[in-house]
Parts: C-alpha cells; sequence; structure tokens
C-alpha cells in the first residue's frame, strides 16, 4: 500500500509519544514523591503479573540514547509528559528544583536534536499527597494543577510552545474513579462525576496559567475519543449509542466548547456537578487546538442493570483485534477528525496517540517483524490524510509509542512500542513498523 500524503501540510509534525510513569523509572530519585500509580501498582492483583514502573524503560538515565531513537526516525516532534510529583513533591508548595532540571536539559537536547517538544502536564500520575486529600473530587486539585502548570510553563515556557493540560481525562475520572481499573482505583459514581468536572476545570485554570507565563503558548487538551456503533437497530440499542457517545465523547467536547455538560448526561448521572459561577467560562477558555487519541471504535447494546451508562461493549464477528483485543478500524479516526472540524468547529487537530499493541519477539538475527503494527499504522496514516484531504485541519501525528513501556494495568506484557525494550537489559531494538515509519517520514518530506 502506498499512501497518499499530499493533503498533509509540509511543516505537519511527525512524532512519537510517551509518558512519564510509563518510561521514566527513578520513582525515588531525585526527590520525586510517589504518585497514584506508584501506589496502585503496588496494590497486589491490580496490575497483570504484579509489574509496577518502579524502572520502567530507565528512561529517566538513559534519555539520551532515547532522543538518538528519535532521530533515527526522522520524526521531528515528541509528545511527552512531566510527572507532576518531580516537580512539585508536595503536590503544592516548594518547588524541587532537580526534578524540574530533568525536564529542563531534556527539552534542550530535543531541541538541539530538531525535534519539537509536546509537553503535556498530566498524564494519570497525580501526586499520592493530593489523593490523600482527595484527589480530583475535590477543587483543591484543580487549583494545585494549575498552580503545577504555571511553575513548568515558567521554566520551560521560553522553549516550548506546544502544551497540553490533561491527557484523556476520560481515563481518569470514569476509569479511575468508576470502573477502579487505573488509579486511585475507586467504584464510586458520585467522586468520578466530581473528578470528571474538577479535571476539566483544572483544565482551564491551567490554561490560562500557561499563557500566562508563556504568552506565545499554544495550549491544548488530548482526548481519547471512540466512534460509537449500536450493536442492532433495536431503540435500546440505539439509546445505548447515544449514551455511551455521552459518555466517551460529548461530556468533555460539549463543556470545552461552551455548550456546557450534556443534559441527558446530567440526568443519567444523577450527580449534582460542584459548579460555581464563571467555572463554564473557564472550562470553555478558547484552544489553540484539540488534540485526539485513537485506539479503537465501540460497538454497543442496551444492559440496563449495568453501570452508567448502561450499555456493554459486542464483539462485531470477523474484525480484526490487537492484542489488547481491540478492534482494529481505521475509519474511526477519520470520522472523529472531521467529527471535530464539522461538529465542534476546531481550527487545528493532532492525532496525539494512535497505535497497536502485538507480542512482538527479537528473532536470532536482532530484527523484529511486526507486520500488523505495520499496516496499523498504515491504515490509520491513510485515514488521516483522507480526513485532512476533507478539510480536517490536522496538523500531526504521535505514534504511540516510541519505545514499549508499562502499559498501565497491563503491564510490560502489552507492546506498543516502534522499539522494542528488552526490560531485563534495557536494549532497545527497532521494529519493522519503526523502519515504515521512518519511510512514511521520509517519504512526505520528499
Ligand atoms: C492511552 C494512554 C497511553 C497508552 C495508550 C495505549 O489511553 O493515554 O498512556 O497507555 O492508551
Amino acid at each position: 500500500m502506498t499512501i497518499d500524503l499530499a493533503a498533509l501540510p509540509h511543516d505537519f509534525l511527525w512524532g512519537t509519544a510517551t509518558s512519564a510513569y510509563q518510561i521514566e523509572g527513578a520513582v525515588a530519585e531525585d526527590g520525586r514523591s510517589p504518585s497514584i500509580w506508584d501506589t496502585f501498582s503496588h496494590t497486589p492483583g491490580k496490575i497483570d503479573n504484579d509489574d509496577h514502573g518502579d524502572v520502567a524503560c530507565d528512561h529517566y538515565h538513559r534519555w539520551r540514547e532515547d532522543i538518538a531513537l528519535m532521530r533515527r526516525l526522522g520524526t521531528n516532534a515528541y509528545r511527552l509528559s512531566v510527572a507532576w510529583p518531580r516537580v512539585l513533591p508536595g503536590g503544592d508548595g516548594p518547588v524541587n528544583a532537580k526534578g524540574l532540571a530533568f525536564y529542563d536539559e531534556l527539552i534542550d537536547a530535543l531541541l538541539a536534536a530538531g525535534i519539537t517538544p509536546s509537553v503535556t502536564l498530566y498524564h494519570w500520575d497525580l501526586p499520592q499527597t493530593l489523593q490523600d486529600r482527595g484527589g480530583w473530587p475535590e477543587r483543591a486539585t484543580a487549583e494545585h494543577f494549575a498552580h503545577y502548570a504555571s511553575v513548568v510553563a515558567e521554566r520551560l515556557g521560553d522553549r516550548v510552545t506546544q502544551w497540553t493540560t490533561l491527557n484523556e481525562p476520560l481515563c481518569s475520572a470514569w476509569i479511575g474513579h468508576l470502573e477502579g481499573k487505573m488509579a486511585p482505583g475507586l467504584t464510586d459514581l458520585t467522586a468520578a462525576v466530581r473528578a470528571s468536572y474538577h479535571l476539566l476545570l483544572g483544565h482551564g485554570l491551567a490554561a490560562s496559567a500557561i499563557r500566562a507565563a508563556s504568552p506565545g503558548a499554544q495550549v491544548g487538551i488530548v482526548n481519547n475519543l471512540s466512534t460509537v456503533h449500536p450493536a442492532s437497530d433495536r431503540p435500546e440499542d440505539l439509546a445505548a449509542a447515544r449514551r455511551v457517545d455521552g459518555h466517551t465523547n460529548r461530556w468533555w467536547l460539549d463543556p470545552l466548547h461552551g455548550r456546557g455538560f450534556p443534559e441527558d448526561m446530567r440526568k443519567l448521572y444523577g450527580v449534582e456537578l460542584p459548579e460555581r459561577a464563571g467555572d463554564a467560562e473557564t472550562i470553555a477558555a478558547p484552544l489553540d487546538w484539540l488534540g485526539l487519541n485513537y485506539y479503537f471504535p465501540a460497538t454497543v447494546a442496551d444492559d440496563p442493570a449495568g453501570p452508567a451508562p448502561h450499555a456493554r461493549e459486542v464483539r462485531r464477528p470477523g474484525v480484526p483485534r490487537t492484542g489488547m483485543d481491540w478492534e482494529v478500524d481505521a475509519s474511526g479516526i477519520e470520522t472523529l477528525l472531521l467529527r471535530l472540524t464539522d461538529e465542534y468547529g476546531a481550527r487545528r487537530l493532532y492525532v496525539t496517540e494512535n497505535g497497536s499493541a502485538y507480542p512482538d519477539v527479537v528473532r536470532p538475527d536482532g530484527t523484529v517483524d511486526d507486520p500488523e503494527r505495520r499496516a496499523y499504522l498504515e491504515s490509520h496514516l491513510a485515514a488521516c490524510a483522507s480526513a485532512a484531504r476533507k478539510g480536517a485541519p490536522l496538523a500531526g501525528y504521535f505514534a504511540w509509542s516510541l519505545l514499549d513501556n508499562f502499559e498501565w494495568a497491563y503491564g510490560y506484557d502489552k507492546r506498543f512500542g516502534l522499539y522494542h525494550v528488552d526490560y531485563e537489559t534495557q536494549v532497545r531494538t527497532v521494529k519493522g513498523s519503526g523502519r515504515h515509519y521512518a519511510d512514511i517520514i521520509r517519504s512526505h518530506r520528499e
């Protein structure tokens, strides 16, 4: 397959993405305090194989080597996250100079390598000390987040222009507080709804804190959205699909775009939002861009007895699946990019994550052949280019992930990297898909 990438602009950002807790390791070094993911991953039974991020990819010590890996791919952008507990080990309170210095040096080295850093402030690693004070269900956490954002932006904002407040607030709120499968591991609808509210409030407060600290900042937020298909044309399943769309997509996008929280979902949750005058405007602070993380679509059926939003996932027969058991359906990424353009008037879009896990092995000759990941990458890039042809203002694509890493509750068995990581030796090996990505990038530049 040759992909027609002509619709993508010349200054397109070709990137890879990672996040702090998934790659850094060094969890007790240079003054970092524990995050909710340290606590969660050290709680027996929460993570496959009882894996944790104590060492991960040891990126905290190997980041120079990892920048060299990016250069080998020919990428011109890199999406990373800053660990809040490294910068402000107390959550609020004094700044840890060594924590900030790590990112300072990393940013300089990226720029020297011709790689534009795109910095995410919150990729799920809330300082545990703030969780102990109530975490995201409490308004104070949103305020602490804005303070932390201003500390980081003041230090890095002379060189970093691409800022993301939150990565996938859906996962923090719904998976972390309702489904209990991610930190902090709660199953409490009221806590989850309050967390969702304060996450979005924190986003808005942080957006203005970043802009105050760094006037040229380009601020966005990253959502993981899904296309939602009803399992049948029964009215009950159509209604379930509408609810899942509300839960997954509209609950986040509507308030961010000044439309308020969707009424149907407010009723469904039945939880009073901790609203105060002015919050709606704060949450709807104008965005310079929107980030889309896309992995798979959802097919859902009515499930009245299940938890909110009372729907269950249904398997579509014959649709290929990745090692995560996630459906492969590239049309979803195009549909969502066009929806953000047409329905929400997005002026600039990035695919901030997209990728696939497969059980890769390094062969005796030192190569990693991963044809399925190569095909996934191609089909999704082709769908991105198609969206761009139809008018989506797509300005960049960040492959998830640069490296195999700590895949949250799935631990290290799920490998998403363009580079394979041997966790015993920390040796990185480029996969076939990594080479292929480099070829695609080169072909777009020619
Ligand atoms: C997303 C996360 C990212 C990674 C991928 C596979 O939900 O943002 O950290 O784990 O899934």
